[in-house]
C-alpha cells in the first residue's frame, strides 16, 4: 500500500477523494446495501443540490498576510477536538459493513473527532461508550413510550454521553424508489435477488459470515425475542413516534443533563423555537437528501440561521460534505462544526477496517492545505475569507 504521510496523517494514495473510494465501495458492497447508503429521495435533486449548492461557495485567499500557524483545533461543548469535522449517525451501519459502526468510533476517538451513535445502528451505547472512553454522542428516535424514553436516556448517561441529539426531520419514511425496488423498505425482505448480489461480493459476505448477522444493539431489550424480518418493521414502527413536536423535546430537556442539541433543522423558525427550548445545539441537515426532496440543500438555511441566531446557539451543518474544501467552505458560511454521514461510511465499505483512519486523514490534510493555501490561521476566521 502506498502511503503519503503529513504531520502524522496517513492515507492511502488509491484514494485521494471521497468519490474515489465511493467507487471502490460500489464494487465491494451489494447493490442494495450500496444503494442504502447512497441514494436519496424521489428524484435524488435535493441529494444532488447538497454538494452542487455547497461548491458555489468560493473563498478568498490573503496570499500577502504573514504565513500563519494554522490550526485545525476547535471547541465545542467544553471539548477540543482536532479538526471541525464528525460522524453523523448512520442506522444499520453493519449492514453497509460488518462492524462499520466500531471501525468508525474507534477512528474518531483516535483522531480526537465526534463520533455520533445512531438509535437503531448495529452497535449498542455502552460499547459505543467503552471504544470512545465516553466521548461518543447518541442520537436518539423518539420511543413511543416513555417508559422505553426514560431508559435510554438513563442509559446514555451512565455511559457518559456528553451530547444527545435528537432528531425532528423523519416525521415519514422517505420515498426511495432504489430502497423500495431492493425490498428495504419496511418491513425489510430478503429477495432472491438481493441474495445474488451478496454471492458476488465474497469478501463482504465472508466478513458478514465472521461478525454475524447486524442487530439494533441498542434496543435488543426492548424486542422481543425470535422476532422475524415481517415483524421486525412493524415492531420498529410501534416503538418509535417519528413526529419530534415541542412537548416530546421539553421533558427530555429536564431529564438530559448533558448537551442537548436538535438535527434536521431546515429553516429559522425551528432554530428560534430550539432556542427557546433551551437546546445547545442545532444541526442544519436535510437528512442527506433521503426525506424531502422538494426541500432546500442545507448550505441555504445555514448561512440565514447562522448569520441570525449564530450569537445564541451553535450552529452546525451536515448534507452533502465530501472534501476538506467542502468543510472550509461550510464553516465560511458560519458553521461552527460540520458532520458527514456517507463519506465515513464510503471509507469503511472501501477499505474495512482501515477505512475510518483513511478517510479522517484525508478529510484533515485537505482542509489544512485549504487554511495554508488562504492564510486562515483558525477554523472560527474562516468565514473572513468569504467571496460575498
Ligand atoms: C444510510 C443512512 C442512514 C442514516 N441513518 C440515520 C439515523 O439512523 N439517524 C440519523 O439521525 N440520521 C441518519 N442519517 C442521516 C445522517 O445522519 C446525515 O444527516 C446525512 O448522512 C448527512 O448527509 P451526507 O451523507 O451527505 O453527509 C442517515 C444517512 C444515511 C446516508
Amino acid at each position: 500500500m502506498r502511503v503519503h504521510k503529513m504531520k502524522n496523517l496517513e492515507y492511502n494514495t488509491k484514494y485521494p477523494s471521497i468519490e474515489d473510494l465511493r467507487n471502490r465501495a460500489k464494487q465491494r458492497i451489494p447493490r442494495f446495501a450500496f444503494e442504502y447508503l447512497d441514494g436519496g429521495c424521489n428524484e435524488e435533486i435535493n441529494l444532488r443540490k447538497n454538494t452542487s449548492e455547497i461548491r458555489e461557495v468560493e473563498l478568498q485567499p490573503k496570499y500577502l498576510n504573514a504565513n500563519p500557524n494554522s490550526s485545525m483545533k476547535t471547541e465545542l461543548f467544553g471539548h477540543e477536538y482536532d479538526a471541525p469535522f464528525g460522524i453523523a449517525p448512520v442506522g444499520l451501519q453493519g449492514l453497509m459493513w460488518p462492524n462499520a459502526s466500531e471501525i468508525l468510533a474507534k477512528a474518531a476517538f483516535e483522531h480526537n473527532i465526534p463520533f455520533i451513535l445512531s438509535t437503531v445502528t448495529t452497535t449498542s451505547i455502552e460499547r459505543a461508550s467503552e471504544l470512545t472512553e465516553g466521548r461518543a454522542w447518541f442520537q436518539l428516535y423518539h420511543p413511543t413510550e416513555n417508559s422505553v424514553r426514560d431508559d435510554i436516556i438513563a442509559r446514555a448517561q451512565a455511559a457518559e454521553c456528553p451530547v444527545l441529539v435528537l432528531l425532528c426531520d423523519v416525521p415519514t419514511f422517505g420515498f426511495r424508489p432504489k430502497e423500495i425496488k431492493n425490498g428495504l423498505s419496511m418491513p425489510p425482505k430478503m429477495t432472491v435477488n438481493n441474495m445474488l448480489q451478496i454471492l458476488g461480493k465474497p469478501r463482504w459476505a465472508l466478513e458478514t459470515l465472521k461478525h454475524g448477522q447486524p442487530n439494533f444493539e441498542t434496543l435488543r431489550p426492548y424486542m422481543p425475542n425470535n422476532l422475524n424480518l415481517k415483524h421486525l418493521g412493524l415492531f420498529m414502527d410501534r416503538l418509535f413516534s417519528k413526529r419530534m413536536p415541542e412537548e416530546k423535546i421539553a421533558p427530555i430537556r429536564d431529564l438530559w443533563k448533558g448537551k442537548l442539541v436538535l438535527k434536521g433543522v431546515a429553516t429559522e423558525e425551528d432554530a428560534e423555537r430550539a432556542i427557546k427550548l433551551g437546546l445547545d445545539g442545532i444541526i442544519v441537515s436535510n437528512h442527506g437528501g433521503r426525506q424531502l426532496d422538494a426541500g432546500e440543500s442545507t448550505i441555504k438555511p445555514l448561512t440565514r440561521i447562522a448569520d441570525k441566531y449564530g450569537d445564541q446557539i451553535k450552529v452546525m451543518m451536515d448534507s452533502g460534505i465530501r472534501s476538506g474544501p467542502d468543510i472550509a467552505r461550510t464553516l465560511a458560511c458560519g458553521a461552527d462544526f460540520t458532520f458527514m454521514g456517507r463519506s465515513f461510511m464510503y471509507g469503511a465499505a472501501a477499505l474495512g477496517k482501515e477505512g475510518g483512519n483513511h478517510t479522517i486523514s484525508l478529510l484533515k490534510t485537505q482542509l489544512q492545505q485549504v487554511m495554508h493555501q488562504i492564510g486562515c490561521e483558525r477554523t472560527s476566521d474562516f468565514p473572513g475569507h468569504l467571496k460575498m
